[in-house]
């Protein structure tokens, strides 16, 4: 059968989805209309007429005015179904879910709306159709550490809810040293550490967050390859990268698909995995951004089953689940 239907129905899991970005515009208007926020936009079509960005702070920019909609359980309820609903098109039989309860804090929104909405979907999806997913409570490092502390704290009556933490938005001038106590104390506590490094950011970035903060997977982690001793480390490791290649292109990180080095990373051994990002504001979920690596850089059918088995290797589920995916 031809590459991109072969791909639609091969079982993944995803690690890198930030759920705010996967806001659909028919449902951000929506919610905005309900709420009585003001948006500059006023239909489907010019709302995703915005989805055209320069680098990542003019992403976050629509991405946080996107999530100033949501205000109360259902918003989050929605929010939460219309992704999980996706998954179950897209043949994503795991996911692991990036929560950012700050973004929704200065519109009087606490994480007990927040989470109710969420954990709703979530098990009602479980129940109903045997879906498996986590939710991991990603922190904001354009905010301060003492902020992300509080947050932490806000979480606690959560803490069976979220499986790790991780550090998400404007990376440059916010390094991973930055986090130090927020990762140690949330290790204490169990958590398991992810942290989003060297998407603009540089190989130093990828180095403090593995040796500062101590993570088990780095988020996309592309600029890795400008560094080839940090290569050979993250090789000898294993520790996974969760590369979105959508993403990149959107957000100029990469000028073109063709020019993307996630192929030849796992060419070198390295643990790469294929994810989504922020799938409505990049221009497709799961199965488009293996579907333009079909496209673009002519992945093969063995190479797509490799990236898979790394997404369920690279999961925090617990190993005897993990082992029936692999
Ligand atoms: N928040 C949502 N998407 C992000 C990305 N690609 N990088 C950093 N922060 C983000
Ligand atoms: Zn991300």
């Amino acid at each position: 059968s031809d590459i991109h239907s072969w791909l639609a129905v091969m079982p993944k899991a995803e690690l890198h989805l930030h759920i705010d970005g996967s806001l659909q515009a028919s449902r951000l208007l929506q919610l905005a209309a309900k709420n009585g926020v003001a948006i500059p936009y006023d239909s489907v079509e010019s709302v995703q007429a915005a989805y055209e960005f320069e680098d990542l702070q003019s992403f976050l920019d629509l991405y946080y005015l996107g999530a100033s909609v949501l205000r109360d359980e259902d918003d989050f309820y929605w929010l939460m179904r219309d992704y999980l609903d996706k998954c179950r098109e897209q043949k994503i039989v795991h996911t692991e879910i990036m929560v950012e309860p700050q973004t929704y804090l200065p519109y009087g929104v606490g994480i007990h709306t927040v989470m109710a909405g969420f954990k709703r979907a979530i098990a009602e999806a479980k129940a109903e159709w045997g879906q498996s997913a986590l939710m991991m409570l990603s922190l904001l490092r354009h905010l301060s550490e003492d902020e992300a502390l509080a947050m932490l704290e806000m979480a606690e009556p959560f803490r069976d809810d979220f499986v790790a933490i991780g550090l998400a938005s404007s990376e440059m001038g916010h390094p991973p040293s930055k986090f130090k106590t927020l990762y140690e104390t949330a290790r204490s506590r169990g958590y398991k550490l992810v942290a989003h490094a060297g998407e603009e950011g540089p190989p130093e970035y990828i180095w403090e967050a593995i040796q500062l903060l101590g993570v088990d997977r780095i988020d996309h982690g592309v600029r890795c390859v400008e560094d080839p001793a940090l290569v050979a480390h993250l090789v000898h490791k294993q520790i996974p990268l969760t590369v979105c290649p959508l993403s990149n292109v959107r957000l100029c990180v990469f000028d073109r698909m063709q020019d993307h080095n996630l192929l030849n990373m796992l060419e070198q051994g390295l643990c790469v995995t294929v994810n989504s990002d922020d799938p409505t504001y990049f221009g497709g979920f799961m199965n488009e951004n293996f579907s333009a690596l079909a496209d673009a850089l002519a992945l093969s059918r063995e190479q797509a089953k490799q990236l898979a088995a790394n997404s369920f290797r690279a999961s925090f589920l617990p190993d005897d689940i993990k082992a029936q995916y692999l």
